[in-house]
């Protein structure tokens, strides 16, 4: 099984590519959720620091961490402000300080024992605290499809993942930590829409090549024209139906 440790080197890669290009509707998405400035911030996992840069500008106190070197080097040479600095961590090793937020993009599915890690980040709230996770969410389209291949077929269907959540969990864990939970999702298209389309038609045939099945590519544009034109059409949005869910958890007062 695959370990948080051993997605070092996969991200080292991902950030030495210079075409990298953030998901902007979820940043954009955080940045309205609260008032940022004058609170003390951690960002857990924060890559090459882009959203830890916006929420300083907006007069957050914001501290970036991340285990990836080559990640925390470029945030330092690319994303400066007096209210942002960074650290190399590994967070599963160690979080210092108290903070009114604790921020994480797309990173609780990579930890081994998320929970926990939840647990531990409620641990470095100040009274009123708040906890802000994005992660990909499955119980749409691109969910039932991917998720039917992983289950039933072992299919590698993302790089790095080691978890697939959904509400579910979050509700759970919200109850466990006695914290106040809202969610939405976001990224509708994605999860049902034209996004999804151009996402499969990448991510399919690499995953049947990984799986030693290379004789699909022509099934693959079948599936796909079906799905665009049968299904996709009917499908509306809904809050729990979008490709990216963000989550927030407050200390109860
Ligand atoms: C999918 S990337 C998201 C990066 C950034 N939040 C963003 O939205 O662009 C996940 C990040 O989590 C970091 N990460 C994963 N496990 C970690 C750990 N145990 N300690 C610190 N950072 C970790 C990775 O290095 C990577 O930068």
């Amino acid at each position: 099984m695959k370990e948080n440790i051993k997605l070092k080197k996969i991200y080292e890669k991902t950030f030495q590519k210079k075409e990298r290009v953030r998901e902007t509707d979820e940043f954009r998405e955080v940045l309205t959720k609260i008032k940022w400035s004058g609170k003390n911030i951690l960002d857990v996992g924060c890559g090459t620091g882009e959203l830890a840069y916006l929420i300083a500008k907006k007069g957050g106190n914001v501290k970036g961490i991340d285990y990836s070197k080559n990640g925390i080097d470029i945030a330092k040479k690319k994303y400066q402000h007096p209210n942002l600095s960074y650290e190399l961590t590994d967070v599963s090793k160690q979080i210092s300080g108290e903070y009114d937020v604790i921020i994480s993009i797309g990173t609780l599915e990579h930890m081994d024992r998320p929970f926990l890690m939840l647990k531990k980040f409620k641990n470095h709230l100040s009274s009123n605290g708040k906890i802000i996770i994005t992660s990909p969410n499955w119980t749409n389209t691109r969910g039932l499809i991917l998720m039917t291949l992983k289950l039933l077929f072992d299919a590698p269907i993302t790089l790095a993942d080691l978890h697939y959540f959904t509400p579910i969990d979050f509700v759970k864990w919200g109850q466990k930590l006695d914290m106040n939970l809202t969610w939405k999702t976001i990224e509708h298209s994605w999860g049902n829409g034209d996004k999804l389309i151009i996402d499969l038609k990448q991510r399919l045939p690499k995953i049947f090549n990984d799986m030693n099945i290379n004789d699909k590519q022509q099934k693959v544009n079948l599936f796909l024209k079906w799905i665009n034109q049968k299904v996709l059409p009917i499908i509306k949005s809904t809050k729990e139906n979008g490709a990216i869910g963000i989550y927030i958890l407050s200390k109860k007062r």
